[in-house]
């Protein structure tokens, strides 16, 4: 059920579907936003309580314009579910998301109880990288979300998913579209300041899943296995044949693979 809260100065949208005492968070990757989670927030919903919110700058939820940075995001979450009497949740989240996600179980450990980290990596973005950020940042705010799009979605879809699903590839791009400027401006310069948490990883001490797309050429799967052997309670599960959206892109394997993760964690 979609719903708003208003926490920290904001708006924040969310679906909040299904029943169960366990709650998942889901947290969608850049410049995307919860609408991404469908399919796998209605293989859940039987037997888990699945809350997707916007983060910050993304689909329904408000726009500010300073970096919006992995921490504030944290920090918006944690109010989020202050909000729902939610005080432990399983914890994850695709590419940014993920990114929000380790930021999220640094500041608050105590309130996660599993991780899914898909298509992500705990490394900082290089100077490089840093600097790529920026000149996309201006370059939203300047042209707006058309040349973003044009030239994300090819790097987001595997090439069999750009060639035969021309379906998913609509979704993509619709979403980028839909993402405001200003939002994905404030994201991108966020991601930019984002910490190394890699030290991290092998302090967690909670069961992870980790998810990748085999063809994923932005967060390859040697960046899942550099994870998933820093932490001592991983799964590591590859989707073959998708890239780096592999929940849209292999969505019921990906339903699946959450399912016998979060089915495993009442063992
Ligand atoms: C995402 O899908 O969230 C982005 O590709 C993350 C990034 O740009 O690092």
């Amino acid at each position: 059920m979609s719903r708003t809260a208003r926490v920290r100065g904001i708006r924040i949208a969310y679906d909040d579907d299904g029943g169960g005492s366990l709650p998942v968070v889901l947290l969608h990757g850049f410049p995307f936003n919860r609408s991404m989670w469908r399919e796998q927030s209605a293989a859940l919903a039987g037997d888990y309580r699945v809350i997707t919110p916007d983060l910050r700058g993304h689909g329904e939820t408000t726009v500010t314009d300073e970096p919006a940075t992995m921490e504030e995001m944290a920090d918006d979450l944690a109010s989020l579910l202050d909000e729902l009497n939610i005080n432990r949740a399983i914890v994850g989240g695709l590419s940014m998301g993920g990114y929000v996600t380790l930021a999220f179980c640094r500041k608050y450990p105590e309130r996660v109880s599993g991780v899914v980290l898909a298509d992500t990596r705990a490394t900082p973005d290089n100077e490089e990288g840093r600097r790529t950020r920026e000149e996309t940042a201006r370059r939203a705010l300047a042209e707006g979300m058309g040349p973003i799009a044009d030239a994300m979605t090819p790097k987001l879809l595997a090439p069999a998913t750009l060639e035969r699903r021309p379906e998913t590839v609509a979704r993509v791009r619709e979403m980028i579209l839909g993402t405001e400027p200003r939002g994905a401006a404030a994201a991108l310069r966020g991601m930019a300041l984002r910490r190394d948490q890699t030290d991290l990883l092998p302090r967690l001490q909670v069961p992870a899943l980790v998810i990748v797309g085999g063809e994923d050429s932005l967060t390859p799967p040697s960046d899942a296995e550099a994870m998933h052997g820093l932490m001592t309670d991983s799964r590591l599960v590859t989707l073959e044949g998708a890239g780096h959206a592999s929940n849209l892109e292999r969505a019921d394997e990906f339903g699946r693979a959450l399912r016998e993760f979060l089915d495993g964690l009442g063992d």
